[in-house]
């Protein structure tokens, strides 16, 4: 009691406060999503998320040299294919966008780890995460046709050369397919990463502009989770993990930490990803263009507090920005 205890002691030396930091942010647990698209020599500004591209193929050699010298372990690839369909075809196409930059990510550099986004929505006309079917007199995605399908798109980006999947599309019993339909296919080593507990939320506004593939109509909210509701996650991640599933993710992560903890919790041997989403890149961007705060300090503190929160790894847009502020 004081005047005995005072924890102000321990913030006084800047190298009394390095020892007793509870929570380090490293550029090893950084995993930087990138938006691929079909042309040449295409680096696209991304206007809601400054900083960000659509890269062609061939732009991707350069880049990832510059991630890998970066330190950041590994990407996840979203595709924006030249065409759509109603059942999203182009998803499973064996020189779809994806899978060719798989192909050339795999050619340059062997130390970085390709992931992939495994779902429709960037691939359907119609810009759903599955196929539709009408029910209950209303149009809705057809959960276990879909499944079908994103059996044939995960082999086929693990047959691109894909080290890893990560399925997004909160499909019911999808965790179970994607297991049975790799390990049919010759790859029961390929480790998934599943988007467990992922939310109809509002901050991927910036990413449907991104990989283009915001829905037509309606919303996401018949397969993506309530913002609302904590414990249906952990149904969701129980499921996931009983159906095979290597990792987990929560998403989005800042106005889910809650989520990442008692995901977390419940657990603890399962290693646990947070998406740090396209709205909440967007919100620290805009807020420093305007000279509101400082992106780095912000940046800082908004990924260390999802670390603290639980989250082993983090998929985020700041990752080689983060990488070069912790190298300084
Ligand atoms: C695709 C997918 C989305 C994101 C990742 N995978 C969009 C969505 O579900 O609408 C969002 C990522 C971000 O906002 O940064 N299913």
């Amino acid at each position: 009691m004081f005047p005995t205890t005072r924890l102000r002691r321990l913030r006084m030396h800047p190298r009394v406060r390095d020892l007793v930091r509870e929570t380090q942010l490293d550029v090893e647990d950084l995993i930087l999503p990138l938006f691929v698209r079909h042309g040449s020599g295409e680096q696209r500004p991304i206007a809601s998320m400054p900083g960000q591209f659509q890269w062609s193929v061939d732009q991707l050699p350069g880049l990832v040299r510059d991630i890998d010298s970066a330190g950041i372990p590994a990407v996840i690839l979203f595709g924006i294919p030249e065409q759509k369909d109603a059942q999203g075809s182009g998803a499973w196409c064996a020189h779809g966008i994806v899978q060719e930059a798989v192909r050339a990510i795999q050619a340059e550099s062997s130390r970085l780890l390709v992931m992939t986004d495994v779902c429709f929505c960037e691939f359907t006309d119609h810009g759903h995460c599955g196929v539709l079917t009408h029910h209950a007199g209303r149009m809705d995605v057809d959960n276990d046709a879909t499944l079908d399908l994103l059996v044939k798109e995960a082999v086929s980006h693990a047959q691109a050369g894909a080290d890893l999947i990560a399925p997004s599309g909160m499909m019911d019993g999808m965790i179970q397919a994607l297991r049975r339909g790799l390990d049919d296919a010759g790859f029961p080593h390929i480790p998934i990463m599943s988007y467990a507990a992922k939310y109809a939320s509002g901050f991927y506004g910036p990413f449907r502009d991104a990989a283009e593939s915001a829905p037509q109509q309606g919303d996401r909210k018949s397969y993506q989770m309530d913002p609302a509701n904590g414990a249906e996650a952990l149904r969701e991640v129980d499921l996931d993990v009983a159906e095979g599933a290597d990792m987990l993710m929560v998403k989005p992560a800042l106005s889910y930490l809650d989520i990442i903890r008692r995901v977390k919790e419940r657990h603890p041997g399962v290693p646990l990803a947070a998406y740090n989403v396209s709205g909440e890149y967007a919100m620290v961007k805009a807020a420093a263009q305007a000279g509101w705060l400082d992106e780095q300090r912000v940046a800082l503190e908004i990924l260390t507090s999802v670390k603290r929160a639980g989250a082993d790894m983090i998929l985020t847009y700041h990752a080689l920005d983060v990488a070069r502020w912790l190298a300084d």
